[in-house]
């Protein structure tokens, strides 16, 4: 069996917890609990590591903690399972749609461009994972709610001659989550490298068609696994429209997934910009729109499915983009501010995690497309009456009172002030490691507008203080180790200072 060299033993003594068939004494259990509230305390102040928010006090989630509270089911539909919050789910909802500039529903009779969402029980792999099915399946002709007649989950319909017009092909970049590819392997769905290793096609990009830096380790056959991305993470377009041309000319429809806040360097693809770009290429092989035929009825579909892994930059990068428009903050000099939500841009799907941002005491999220882009359930169970619309069954109901406190506490202003802190905090805490890294060997590194500050990796004592996250990335051909600090919500001027003094100790720069 492989050793994992990295495997670390939680600090946290093993037998405390040890369940045998004699109840515990009421002694060894306090012991064992303030054992971990103790060890989860102290690594909570220091909290640096990953992007998620560690400090929270919401009242909402103890008042309703010995209720189980459920939403299964559609949250626009109250169903049998009366004790949900789903009335709640539905306020939560609305904030996000109009923050994220979709169509915002009509009561009466929903329409095709309003919004439907959920809220996740899971992060954001439940909504990749549930936005990348829904891609799937729309391009493979499913039917949608919106269709009156048809048959659940079956495939119909013929686009054209072209055996390839049903067989959509994936595209994402170097920086995508692991989530993504995972969804690929679980769902089924072909890259566009899987299809060239299928197929033994050439590559369509030659070595000067890939970005400033790229490493030749990351080609395989001849071919990048995925999109290459830019020196600050983010998807590389020029690249993105040469591998989608070569795909699109062979008839498949396209299922792309972009990121805004990518985990590792929190690069923003700019999904606008790449609309634009990718269109023309989109209407030239008649996938921008077209039709499906299913007997004499003739349906219209994009042949082209965008979705937005936004788990963390969906959540405050409209707030910053609101401080940039009333000069509350400035822009770096040259660069085009990311665009990526529901208006103009061809977005689909999106995904965002309440516990990063936000903060909260379990994963939680948001799932967000349109009405017309919902495929009709595989069945439609009787049992919840509600539609089971929504990727799992059970739903957590506290996930919605903690969105709600959260953000019924808070004016527009209020968020917009609270990410200017986030923003400039992680640009002064940049400012002072470059400052002190003067022979260059922290390898320092930090995209406009992103929380996530990238260095080489520091010594292990620093590592677990911090919960920092390692990754590995070729530089100059080579495997290098990174860390990253993420400047969230909770994070403050002291526990920089008592960072950066720490690194100073060890002889870091
Ligand atoms: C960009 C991105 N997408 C998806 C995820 C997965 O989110 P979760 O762990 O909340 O499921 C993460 C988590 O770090 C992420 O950074």
């Amino acid at each position: 069996m492989k050793k994992n060299s990295d495997k670390k033993n939680f600090p946290v003594e093993e037998n405390l917890f040890k369940i045998g068939s004699q109840k515990m004494s009421q002694e060894s259990r306090d012991r064992a609990l303030e054992t971990l509230s103790n060890y989860f305390r102290k690594q909570q102040k220091n909290f640096l590591g990953y992007q998620v928010n560690n400090s929270f006090d919401y009242k909402i989630a103890k008042e309703f903690f010995d209720i189980h509270i459920n939403n299964v089911g559609d949250p626009f539909v109250h169903g049998n399972m009366t004790i949900n919050t789903k009335v709640v789910e539905k306020a939560v909802l609305e904030f996000y749609a109009k923050l994220w500039r979709n169509t915002l529903r009509h009561e009466e009779s929903v329409e095709e461009d309003d919004y439907w969402g959920y809220i996740l029980s899971m992060g954001s792999t439940e909504a990749n994972m549930f936005g990348l099915l829904s891609g799937r399946d729309y391009l493979e002709g499913k039917h949608l709610l919106i269709d009156d007649e048809g048959k659940r989950g079956v495939k119909f319909g013929v686009v054209s001659e072209n055996k390839n017009s049903l067989h959509p092909i994936a595209f994402f970049s170097q920086d995508t989550h692991y989530s993504i590819v995972k969804a690929m392997e679980v769902l089924k769905i072909d890259t566009f490298f899987d299809e060239a290793m299928k197929q033994g096609y050439k590559s369509p990009l030659e070595m000067e068609d890939y970005p400033v830096g790229f490493s030749s380790k990351y080609l395989e056959n001849g071919w990048c696994k995925e999109v290459p991305s830019d020196e600050n993470g983010a998807i590389y377009i020029p690249a993105l429209k040469k591998l989608v041309e070569f795909f699109a000319s062979k008839g498949h429809p396209i299922l792309i997934s972009f990121n805004y806040g990518s985990t590792f360097k929190g690069a923003y693809d700019n999904i606008g910009e790449a609309f634009s770009e990718l269109k023309p290429i989109l209407e030239k092989y008649g996938l921008f729109s077209r039709k499906l035929k299913v007997d004499d009825e003739v349906y219209d579909r994009d042949g082209f499915w965008f979705h937005v892994d936004g788990a963390l930059g969906a959540s405050y990068m409209p707030f910053i983009e609101k401080a940039l428009k009333s000069g509350k903050i400035t822009n770096p000099e040259n660069y085009k501010f990311p665009e990526f939500d529901f208006i103009g841009h061809g977005v689909h799907s999106l995904s965002m995690s309440g516990h990063k941002y936000m903060g909260s005491p379990f994963p939680t999220g948001i799932y967000m497309t349109r009405h017309k882009y919902q495929l009709k359930p595989v069945d439609n169970p009787m049992y919840i009456g509600s539609p089971d619309t929504t990727f799992a069954g059970s739903r957590n109901g506290l996930s919605a009172l903690i969105f709600w406190e959260y953000l019924s506490e808070r004016s527009e202003e209020e968020h917009i002030s609270e990410a200017v802190r986030c923003e400039l905090l992680a640009r002064r805490t940049f400012k002072e490691l470059k400052e002190r890294d003067k022979r260059g060997v922290a390898m320092l590194n930090r995209n406009p507008f992103s929380l996530s500050i990238r260095m080489k990796l520091p010594e292990e004592s620093i590592v677990e203080k911090y919960s920092l996250a390692k990754e590995v990335f070729f530089v100059k051909n080579r495997a290098t180790k990174f860390a990253h600090i993420y400047i969230m919500r909770h994070v403050t001027d002291e526990v920089i200072s008592e960072f950066i003094e720490d690194l100073e100790k060890s002889n870091y720069f």
